[in-house]
C-alpha cells in the first residue's frame, strides 16, 4: 500500500521566485537545483519534497508516494496493472533526479500523474528553515502534507482513486457550494482529497501543516512583505480539525498553512459526512473570488 505523500511537483513561468517565497515566507529550505534548473525546497531532512520547474504556463506535473519498500512497490504496481492502470517503470535518471531507490508512474482517468517511489534520499539533520521558525512541519509517518485535486466527477475518481488505488475515505464536505471527499493513507487526516468541479480537472492545495501555532502565525505576518494574498481567511476545518489559512503562491495553485490537524487511527475510523468545511474562518477573500481555484483546466482542452 501507499505509505505517504512524499513529493510534489509544478511547473511555472515564476518558478524562480520560489527561491524567496519558499524560504522567506514558507520556512522552507532551498535545497538545490533540479537539472533543468528547478528550484527545489525541503521542509525536513528528506533531501527535497517541493520542485518548481520551469515552463511556459503553471501547471500540475506530479505528485509522489512513498511505499514502504520495494516488494511492495513491486507488489502494488503488479496490483493496479492487473486493474487495468498501465504503469510505466522509471529509468535510472529519473530515479536519481526525483532522488529515490526505484520508481512507477501512471496517470489518473484525466492525465493526473502520479508516482510510487521507495527510498526516497535523507540527509540526517540537515533541514533549516528558512526564516526564523519555533518549531518545524509536521511530516515523518505522516509525509508531506496533503494535496486536493478538482476532477470533473466524484464517482468515477472514487472508483479509481479508492476502489482501485487503495485510498481511505475518512469523510465526505457535501452542501451546496461543495463536494469533497478526503482520503487517508496512515494517520494524517486526509493526505489527498477531491473535489467535484464538473467539467474540469486540476490542482486546488498543497497543505503543509507547522508543528507550532506561532509558525502559522509568523507566516500570516509576513505575508505582507511577501506581496503574498490571503484566499481564505484563518479558520478550522470541521473534518480535520485543522486551523489554517490559504495563501496564494507565484504559480496559480494555493497553499494552505495549518497548525493541529487530526490523526486518524483506521482500525476504528468511519466516515462521516459533513454540511460544513469550516466551525469558524476560511472566508474567502475579494482576491480568491477573482481568480481561478488552482491549476484547472477545462477537461475538453486536455492534450
Ligand atoms: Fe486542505
Amino acid at each position: 500500500m501507499i505509505q505517504e505523500l512524499s513529493y510534489v511537483g509544478f511547473a511555472s513561468p515564476r518558478f524562480d521566485e520560489w527561491r524567496e517565497y519558499g524560504p522567506n515566507l514558507l520556512g522552507a529550505k532551498l535545497a538545490g537545483e533540479g537539472p533543468d534548473g528547478a528550484v527545489r525546497l525541503a521542509i525536513d531532512d528528506v533531501n527535497y519534497r517541493i520542485a518548481l520547474h520551469p515552463g511556459e504556463t503553471d501547471e500540475f506535473l506530479y505528485a509522489g508516494w512513498g511505499m514502504a519498500n520495494e516488494t511492495d512497490l513491486r507488489a502494488y504496481a503488479d496490483q493496479i496493472g492487473e486493474r487495468g492502470v498501465v504503469v510505466h517503470w522509471g529509468d535510472e535518471s529519473l530515479c536519481k533526479e526525483r532522488e529515490v531507490a526505484e520508481l512507477a508512474w501512471f496517470c489518473d482517468p484525466w492525465g493526473l500523474r502520479h508516482e510510487l517511489t521507495w527510498g526516497k534520499t535523507a540527509t540526517p539533520n540537515s533541514f533549516q528553515p528558512g526564516r526564523v521558525m519555533r518549531g518545524g512541519f509536521v511530516t515523518g509517518d505522516q509525509g508531506l502534507g496533503h494535496v486536493v485535486f478538482q476532477v470533473p466527477s466524484l464517482v468515477e475518481a472514487n472508483a479509481f482513486y479508492a476502489d482501485i488505488l487503495g485510498f481511505r475515505l475518512s469523510d465526505r464536505i457535501i452542501n451546496d457550494h461543495f463536494n469533497v471527499r478526503f482520503y487517508h493513507i496512515n494517520g494524517r487526516h486526509h493526505s489527498l482529497a477531491l473535489a467535484e468541479l464538473p467539467g474540469h480537472v486540476g490542482f486546488n492545495h498543497l497543505m503543509l501543516e507547522y508543528s507550532s501555532m506561532d509558525d502559522l502565525g509568523r507566516a500570516i505576518d509576513l505575508l505582507r512583505r511577501n506581496n503574498t494574498e490571503i484566499m481564505q481567511t484563518l479558520g478550522r476545518h470541521t473534518n480535520d480539525l485543522m486551523t489554517s489559512v490559504y495563501i496564494g503562491t507565484p504559480s496559480s495553485l494555493q497553499i494552505e498553512l495549518g497548525y493541529g490537524g487530526l490523526v486518524v487511527d483506521d482500525l476504528s475510523w468511519v466516515a462521516r459526512t459533513y454540511n460544513k468545511p469550516s466551525y469558524w474562518g476560511h472566508r474567502y477573500t475579494r482576491t480568491a473570488m477573482e481568480s481561478a481555484p488552482g491549476i484547472i483546466r477545462p477537461i475538453d482542452q486536455l492534450p
